[in-house]
């Protein structure tokens, strides 16, 4: 049988990101039978509804749009940007939601991993998130909600994880796969 693939989104263009670093880190983590990939959204021109109206789609939304339909489960992994969810991540969603009728991120199990080098995590990014997905039909997983804290202090220039922070993202996975398989 064919691996699951889980499309993992970053809502980060930062070339050293931590969310990127995180998202590494997790694709290590996707067990036999899954594959976890990241979905890049840096290419996509900020979304107009003119582009679909008037059938004038940038190059880059038909291959992007095609990728998420293809996916069988999202991961988004995301700092915060002025409390809320980055741009570029809310243009991604925009982007793959439309046209209107054609939304690919529909059904798709998701979670949602925030971090910040603060003490709130992410928190309002993660939870701003979670009112988009509502509306876009991506079922997201509840517990154990994933917030790193200090996260400069649980990578290294390397991207390597502490250990504390390495446990509970392989937790928040084993999670995220068993959310996966109770829904489909
Ligand atoms: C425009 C902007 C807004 C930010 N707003 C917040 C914020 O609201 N809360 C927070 O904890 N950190 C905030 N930060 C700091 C980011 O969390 C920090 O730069 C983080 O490393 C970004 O994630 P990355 O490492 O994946 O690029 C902000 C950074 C930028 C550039």
């Amino acid at each position: 049988m064919d691996n699951k693939k889980i499309g993992i989104f970053i809502g980060s263009l930062r070339e050293a990101s931590y969310s990127r670093k995180i998202a590494q880190a997790v694709i290590e983590m996707a067990p036999e039978g899954f594959e976890f990939k990241i979905i890049e959204i840096g290419q996509l021109p900020l979304y107009n509804q003119d582009y679909d109206d008037h059938n004038k789609v940038p190059e880059s939304y038909t291959p992007f749009r095609k990728a998420v339909k293809a996916l069988d489960g999202v991961i988004f992994i995301t700092p915060e940007y002025n409390r809320s969810v980055p741009a570029v991540l809310k243009n991604a969603l925009d982007v793959g939601s439309r046209p209107y009728g054609q939304n690919a991120w529909d059904n798709k199990p998701g979670a949602v991993f925030s971090s910040s080098p603060g003490h709130i995590s992410g928190f309002g990014a993660n939870h701003h998130l979670r009112q988009s997905l509502v509306f876009l039909n991506i079922p997201v997983m509840q517990q154990p909600e994933v917030y790193i804290a200090s996260v400069q202090k649980e990578i290294d220039d390397d991207g390597k994880l502490s250990d504390t922070s390495r446990e509970f993202l392989e937790k928040a996975v084993k999670a995220y796969i068993a959310w996966f398989e109770r829904l489909t």
